[in-house]
């Protein structure tokens, strides 16, 4: 355990957002079983200007969900923090992982994904390119590239003239102040199938958890207006072995791709099924994910057992 020049254990701060001062619900089991183990927490806002970071010795990344609107200052703080303090997950890892353009990284390395296109804001696409980008049939989503809770995304279907015009505005509108954006085919077995979230802690599979699907139709703006993120329903799941087969391959490529020593102390693996019904993956949490403790019995403790040893080891 470490300890400070007065005899204390060094204190670990949870990082969350200014929305969710006590952290989201699903965390507050977990700082239960912390102090249970002897180590002190504090949760704090990490874009509060008054916060020395330095009297932490580790700093744990929670609910810091507002982040996706300023991307930059968030990347910033997590290098400030790692300055002075040990950051989980380390600042290098969250750089890569805030843009799901990390995501053509995974493909390239074979990792079957959701299939998507991307537009770069500096192409400066018109209204007709974006179209045509569009897929002919189906339903198609908008999204974009640094996101979290389903912010500012949107569902539409490709054979209405109405909702592909939506659909160019949206794209537009995240184009036009620098956002990349991602097209993608909605994978519809996702609506009775829903998606597999796959929790992994220090790089061995802990838990898994169904979440219901979230697209219900196009975006709008100010549908989410002070809203931090789209309400999820969450039921517990049994992972399929196709699933664990392909999130233990994700997993076990990230030292590569990131240049680790050693695993991360969290992360976890959205799957969706693809028309074959075959896992893709969606999105890949290094950064900030909930961790779902709730649908799966012993997960907060080995979670806290291994953030524990972490502290210890300083
Ligand atoms: N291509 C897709 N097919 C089906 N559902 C999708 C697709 N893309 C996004 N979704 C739905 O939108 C939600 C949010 O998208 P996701 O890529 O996970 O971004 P976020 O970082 O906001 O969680 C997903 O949980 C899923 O329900
Ligand atoms: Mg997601």
């Amino acid at each position: 355990m470490t300890t400070s020049p007065d005899g204390q254990h060094a204190r670990l701060a949870l990082a969350t957002c200014a929305e969710l001062p006590e952290l989201d619900p699903d965390d507050v089991p977990l700082r239960t079983a912390l102090e249970a183990r002897g180590i002190a927490t504090d949760v704090v806002v990490w874009d509060d200007p008054t916060v020395d970071w330095g009297t932490y010795q580790h700093v744990l990344i929670r609910s810091t969900w507002d982040y996706t609107q300023r991307p930059l200052r968030f990347t910033q703080w997590t290098k400030q923090v790692e300055a002075s303090s040990v950051l989980l997950n380390p600042a290098g890892v969250v750089a890569w992982n805030v843009d799901k353009t990390y995501l053509r990284d995974l493909e390239a390395r074979g990792i079957a994904t959701v299939p998507t296109i991307w537009l770069d804001p500096a192409r400066n696409f018109d209204s007709r390119a974006i179209h045509t980008r569009f897929p002919a049939f189906g339903d198609f989503v908008v999204k974009p590239t640094v996101s979290a809770g389903s912010r500012d995304t949107g569902r539409y279907r490709a054979d209405e003239t109405p909702q592909r015009s939506q659909a160019i505005m949206h794209a537009k509108n995240l184009l036009g102040v620098g956002r990349w954006v991602m097209i993608q085919r909605y994978l519809t077995q996702v609506d009775s199938a829903g998606e597999t979230a796959l929790v992994f802690v220090e790089g061995e599979f802990s838990h898994a958890v169904r979440k219901g699907p979230l697209l219900q139709g196009p975006y709008r703006e100010g549908d989410q207006e002070g809203l931090l993120y789209r309400e999820e329903v969450m039921t517990p799941r049994d992972a399929s072995e196709a699933e664990l087969e392909l999130a233990r391959r994700i997993i076990g490529l990230l030292p590569e791709v990131l240049g680790l020593d050693g695993p991360l102390l969290y992360a976890r693996v959205d799957l969706i099924p693809d028309d074959e019904g075959n896992p893709v993956l969606l999105e890949l949490e290094l950064t900030e994910p909930s961790l779902f403790f709730e649908h799966a019995p012993g997960a907060v403790d080995r979670f806290a057992d291994a953030v524990a040893a972490r502290v210890t080891a300083g």
